[in-house]
């Protein structure tokens, strides 16, 4: 896979110790944005899912992460969880297959972000949600944080959250976003 995908080329070398410095993700904030599907979750894709972070927060029956590292992949196996390496792009699920898609710190890093959002909306199943959990880059710790990801080599694209609403409405499901300052949520209903 190329580098076109976005970054990844640091996330397959680093996929071990990842899980060593990064929290849990936050488990309340997944249920309440869940709780926005008018249809029971049962199935949920984790995409740039990583190690299974965002996943592993969630009591969901199914749970299979896509991420387009390999190293992420295999740790995610190892994590427990079933785990694809795809681009979130093209994503090798049919139509109508999804109760949920989860994206989670994870868009910024996709190369084609507008894409992977159209893409989660046609794995979606109708009343299924799409969770988008980012930084917001007029937070000031979000631009602290876009200014640290660049010195690092990343290709991060940040969005404001009226941007990122804006993808996920034109996707042709239902959005709305939730500030919390330094992340925010972006909810869309297909
Ligand atoms: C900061 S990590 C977030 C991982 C996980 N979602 C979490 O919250 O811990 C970003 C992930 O996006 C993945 N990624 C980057 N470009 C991608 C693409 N085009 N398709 C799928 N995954 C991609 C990386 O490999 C990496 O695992």
């Amino acid at each position: 896979m190329s580098h076109a995908l976005g970054d990844t080329a640091t996330f397959d070398r680093f996929a071990r110790f990842y899980d060593w410095f990064t929290p849990e993700a936050d488990a309340e904030e997944f249920r309440e944005a869940l709780s926005f599907a008018d249809r029971e979750v049962g199935r949920v894709l984790d995409v740039g899912g990583g190690t299974g972070r965002g996943a592993a927060a969630l009591g969901v029956r199914e749970r299979i992460v896509a991420d387009a590292a390999a190293g992420m992949t295999r740790q995610a196996r190892r994590n427990g969880f079933e785990a694809v390496r795809a681009d979130a792009a093209a994503l090798p699920f049919v139509a109508e297959s999804a109760d949920a898609v989860l994206i989670v710190d994870a868009l910024h890093h996709f190369g084609d972000p507008g894409e992977a959002v159209r893409e989660a909306a046609r794995v979606l199943r109708p009343g299924g949600v799409l969770v988008i959990r980012e930084i917001d880059p007029t937070a000031l710790l979000g631009r602290l944080t876009e200014f640290g990801e660049h010195r690092l080599g990343f290709d991060s694209t940040f969005f404001a959250p009226e941007e990122l609403g804006r993808s996920v409405a034109d996707a042709g499901l239902d959005a709305k976003f939730r500030t919390g300052g330094f992340e925010y949520t972006v909810v869309g209903r297909a």
